[in-house]
């Protein structure tokens, strides 16, 4: 999604807004562009395209000045071009904006002003902003900014420099992330304190409907009222050494890699050494309310629904309360059938995707409790849920999503033993569980070591334009994940199913030119996987297992073998899901695709 990065200091802006929306980009954007105070005007220089191509071809010296305002774009109102790329102007260049989120009155706003003589140039809503700024500036900043706000509907996060005030910026926030920086002489403003951790000394979190005005001297912190507020700053602590990508060639290589320490940091925080018990302080709930639970909807979208459909099973296995998968684009919150006894889990990396956001306002609104399982605490969703998991895995850079899936997958078995316990029925569970969870690190660092195998398949398959994957069980899940990551980062097609479900349709697609990827399991569900391989052997179809280290009758059975160590039924997942990640990185890396920023996709998606 789009990213905001605002400068004002003694220093040249240009620099810091560069560096700033490369630090942004991770968020996933197909424009950008900076607009800079120079000698009177406010100069701008944006298009579509990457800031690494974009920023070599820009007049340095016509950029020169020591106030500015960037961004990165994702369309979301016209296609990616120059001229809808931010920053957006007025007329008569008086006003520069940069804009994250969706004007919802647009067309509207858009009539009354063109009524009024404004001609526009781009096919953005955030034009709109611009040209009534322009109009509603009388040399008092907070007052047109409570104007943009009382006149403005939707979601908007925006940053305005007036040419009659180069030193001034002014940041509104209505529903998209803003935090505002400052440092001796230097005042900074960002959709993602990332872009601002090297330039600040101290930060405030912008909130809804504030109005902030930044400059060298500081920020100043205004209600929509006009009123100034009293606002605590925090010192910035943004931890350097995660933004930087080591040795890997690649964030998500990172991200894969890093998964062994996440998983253990998880269950060392999650789960009381001495009493056995898990720990999850921040839920708001008490042991009553959970054991009156009469229902569970986990609702997510993309990758996290994914995990929901293994939460979903968990709750019901391991809690015994019914629950199932929602996608957030797709709750329906029927007042009849909520309130106190059904909980809501909105489960999501970003905690900014506006489908799981609306699922959860929705179901506050009936009445149900909520739940955020999330990876970032300072987000929409968590300041919307009722109570909080941190699935604590650190910034996730890489657009699709690794180390905080299995994040997700532990933090909702847990949070379903949690439940279980308040039911008191968990402590069997969780006490033949827990040497298995201690273990989990090692069988994912041992799963990882495993690359070879997969550089090897990769060779295989990387030409393939469709592929299959199925899995039983928990590992369903697993299957529509490891599909997922192929698609998203390598373009080929590929599907993920029930294996049960194959015969039912999707089997018409066997061929060796489709290859099959299937997760062997355990037990009974081993066996049926072992016959759904047959069925795809005996159709020429080209079969990769992920199997156990030792699973002699899989290398019978299949063409290639991702071997994996075998673990408890319900941490496989956890272990299954790792060389479906390598595969997809080492497929889209030999057909030279744009690994951590896959095109069209978005990191976060904070438009419904
Ligand atoms: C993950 O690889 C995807 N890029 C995407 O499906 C993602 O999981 C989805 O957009 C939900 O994001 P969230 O977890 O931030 O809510």
């Amino acid at each position: 999604m789009c990213g905001i990065i605002g400068y004002v200091g003694a220093g040249e802006a240009l620099p810091i807004l560069v560096e700033g929306i490369r630090l942004l980009s991770y968020r996933g954007y197909d424009s950008a562009g900076v607009a800079v105070a120079h000698d009177g005007r406010l100069v701008v220089e944006k298009d579509k395209g990457r800031i690494e191509d974009l920023a070599p071809s820009w007049d340095r010296q016509k950029l020169s000045g020591s106030s500015g305002i960037g961004h990165t774009r994702w369309a979301t109102h016209g296609r990616p071009s120059r001229v809808n790329a931010h920053p957006q102007q007025d007329a008569a260049g008086d006003v520069v904006v940069v804009h994250n989120g969706v004007l919802e009155n647009d067309i509207a706003l858009r009539e009354e002003l063109e009524a009024a003589g404004v001609k526009f140039v781009s096919e953005t809503d955030t034009e709109v902003f611009a040209h009534l700024y322009a109009r509603l500036f009388r040399g008092d900043p907070v007052a047109a900014a409570r104007e943009i706000l009382a006149r403005c509907h939707g979601r908007f996060s925006l940053v305005f420099l007036h040419r009659a005030q180069p030193g001034t910026l002014v940041a509104v926030r209505r529903g998209s992330p803003l935090v505002a920086g400052y440092a001796s002489g230097v005042g900074l403003v960002a959709s993602d304190v990332r872009a601002i951790a090297g330039h600040a000394d101290r930060a405030v979190e912008i909130e809804e409907d504030e109005i902030v005005i930044v400059t060298r001297d500081g920020v100043a912190v205004h209600g929509a009222d006009g009123a100034r507020k009293d606002r605590a700053a925090h010192a910035v602590t943004y931890d350097d050494s995660s933004l930087g990508k080591g040795a890997f060639p690649h964030w998500m290589l990172k991200e894969i890699h890093e998964q062994p320490d996440r998983l253990a940091d998880l269950v060392a925080a999650r789960i009381d050494p001495v009493h056995g018990r898990i720990r999850l302080d921040e839920l708001g709930l008490t042991d009553a309310d959970l054991a009156g639970i009469e229902r569970v909807d986990l609702v997510g979208c993309g990758t996290a629904s994914y995990a929901c459909m293994y939460g979903a099973r968990a709750f019901e296995a391991l809690a015994g309360v019914p629950a199932r998968m929602v996608p957030g684009s797709e709750f329906e919150a029927r007042a009849e059938l909520l309130g106190p006894r059904r909980l809501v889990v909105a489960v999501s990396q970003s905690g900014e995707t506006a489908d799981t956001h609306a699922a959860v306002e929705a179901a506050k609104a009936a009445g149900a409790r909520t739940v955020g399982v999330l990876n970032v605490r300072a987000s929409r969703i968590a300041r919307s849920v009722g109570g909080f998991v941190d699935i604590h895995a650190g910034p996730e850079i890489c657009v699709a999503s690794t180390k905080v899936y299995t994040g997700m997958l532990l933090s909702l078995l847990l949070l379903a033993l949690r439940v279980a316990q308040a039911r008191g029925r968990g402590g069997a569970a969780l006490a033949a569980l827990r040497p298995a969870l201690d273990a989990l690190p090692d069988a994912v660092r041992r799963a990882i070591a495993g690359h070879d195998h997969v550089r090897e398949v990769a060779r295989e398959v990387h030409r393939a334009q469709n592929m299959l994957y199925i899995g039983r069980g928990p590992d369903h899940a697993t299957a529509v994940e490891g599909a997922m990551k192929m698609k998203e980062i390598s373009y080929i097609h590929a599907e993920g199913y029930a294996a049960g479900e194959l015969k039912h349709g999707p089997i018409a697609l066997v061929s060796w030119d489709v290859p099959t990827v299937a997760l062997l399991g355990q037990g009974d569900a081993r066996t049926k996987m072992l016959a759904n391989v047959r069925e795809v052997r005996a159709r020429d179809g080209l079969v990769i297992a992920v199997a156990g280290e030792d699973d002699a009758d899989a290398r019978k059975v299949a063409d290639m073998i991702l071997p994996v160590p075998t673990v408890d039924p319900w941490l496989a997942p956890l272990v299954h899901t790792i060389p479906l990640q390598l595969l997809a990185y080492d497929v889209a890396r030999r057909r030279g695709c744009d690994i951590d920023q896959p095109r069209n996709l978005a990191k976060s998606v904070t438009v419904q």
